[in-house]
């Protein structure tokens, strides 16, 4: 299938790792200009713009560039989220984080993407349309004792979508969200990340959690984590005027973790 994404400008945060560096080699490798926002540079195709996305001025630096180097955006991932600069997740019990973490992490997972669409729609207006995609978590969905803040903030993300996609589709700008469970990237990986804190609370080691004890306490249905790429394809298919009719929907890429009907 032709995505027909050849010479369409696409901005994407946190592009540097994990699904953020999957979807930028992936709308790059269908032919999109790509324009790749991270405080580090990544090896995709992509004009890297440094950033620190909690610097409430970076969203519109990222769409200027956007701009000069190509004349627009057409496409905006955002994906950039997660634990904001300093924190680690999974975090137990809603006494735990305080004032300052809350507001870092809505600061990070849910005013960044505000300020990148805030950014982004004159451009996408004048162009005459363009696909925006925010990237939630099924932590946004699913409560729990765990990640109060971070499942809040992505519930946020999620409302976000579907109010903006209803205030933009008459203007032909489609707005949806893609909703990972469990992803196999440096989060989960890295040293002192998920699955040691995880394998911590739990008693096992990292490669056992990441291999068995995520997969079995999270209900994955198909056993494993997620691979970035697997988010990356739904994201380039929302990216994409093929599913000029999708607006307002929300793609759970899970493993089959949520489980209501
Ligand atoms: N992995 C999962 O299991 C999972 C599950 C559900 C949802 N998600 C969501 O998927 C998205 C991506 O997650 P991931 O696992 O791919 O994350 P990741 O591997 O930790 O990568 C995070 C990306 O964000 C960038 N970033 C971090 N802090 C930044 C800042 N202050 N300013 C600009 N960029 C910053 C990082 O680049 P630099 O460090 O170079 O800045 C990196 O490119 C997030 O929204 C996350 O909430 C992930």
């Amino acid at each position: 299938m032709d995505l027909q994404l050849s010479g369409r400008v696409a901005v994407v945060t946190g592009a540097s790792k994990g699904i953020g560096l999957a979807v930028a080699r992936t709308l790059a490798e269908e032919g999109a200009h790509v324009v790749a926002a991270s405080r580090t540079p990544a090896d995709a195709k992509a004009v890297h713009v440094a950033v620190d996305l909690m610097d409430p001025d970076a969203p519109a630096r990222v769409v200027a560039r956007a701009v000069e180097e190509f004349g627009g955006v057409d496409i905006l991932v955002n994906n950039a989220g997660g634990p904001p600069p300093g924190a680690t997740l999974p975090r137990a019990g809603f006494m735990t984080p305080d004032d300052a973490d809350w507001a870092a992490m809505f600061e990070f997972n849910l005013f960044s993407a505000v300020r990148m669409i805030r950014a982004a729609v004159p451009s996408m207006l004048e162009r005459g349309g363009g696909s925006i995609v925010n990237v939630s978590s099924t932590m946004g969905r699913q409560a729990g004792a765990v990640n109060v803040d971070y499942s809040a903030a992505k519930a946020a993300v999620r409302a976000l979508s579907k109010s903006l996609s209803a205030e933009y589709a008459p203007q032909g700008i489609r707005v949806n969200t893609v909703t990972p469970g469990a992803v196999l990237t440096d989060w989960w990986t890295r040293e002192g990340g998920a699955a040691e804190v995880f394998g911590s609370m739990v008693g096992a080691d990292r490669d056992s959690v990441l291999t068995e004890v995520a997969p079995t306490m999270m209900g994955l249905a198909t056993g494993r984590l997620v691979h970035p790429q697997e988010i990356a394809d739904a994201v380039a298919l929302l990216a994409s005027p093929r599913s000029g009719s999708t607006t307002g929907a929300e793609f759970v890429i899970d493993g089959g973790q949520l489980k209501e009907i």
